[in-house]
């Protein structure tokens, strides 16, 4: 039992708690507004980041390419809310004054419901965003015009 343990905590460390002021999101630091959507680092990963809030996400439409690491991070401003997206692994809860991350891979290209999966009050049915995932190529063709990508129409 003792040797199950230590393998499993071998296996899967904690993960590590990141957390964020909620008073001071809109204002500075990572998930202010002009930060927000798919980003190609410098490292080159692709990171998402949004921010959930009653009753929306940040961005609405998310663009993320096929066959690649995808690390999202998000939080909430205000309430607890949660996402899924489609029928991928990508499931996460999104707490005030904590940042959830987490990476996985889209296989295919196409365009998925992203719904807030925890009950956040009101107009919780209400609450999703979108998904396209994009090949590769067209993914790389269009961040490169931009800091900070995403599928809203503007
Ligand atoms: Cu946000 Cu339910």
């Amino acid at each position: 039992m003792m040797i199950v343990t230590g393998l499993h905590w071998a296996a899967m460390p904690p993960s590590r708690v990141e957390t964020v002021d909620v008073r001071t999101l809109h204002i500075k630091g990572e998930f202010v507004e002009g930060n927000l959507g798919t980003a190609l680092e410098s490292d080159g990963s692709v990171v998402v980041r949004l921010l959930a809030q009653q009753y929306s996400f940040e961005p609405q439409c998310i663009v993320v390419p096929a066959n690649m690491p995808v690390t999202f991070r998000g939080t909430s401003s205000d309430a607890i809310h949660g996402f899924i997206v489609g029928t991928s692994n990508a499931n996460t809860m999104l707490i005030p004054g904590f940042v959830a991350t987490f990476t996985t891979t889209f296989p295919r290209t196409g365009e998925h419901l992203m719904p807030c999966h925890e009950y956040c009050g009101t107009g919780h049915e209400a609450m999703w965003a979108r998904v396209q995932v994009v090949s590769q190529q067209e993914f790389l063709g269009q961040i490169r015009n931009t800091r900070r990508l995403s599928c809203v129409r503007r």
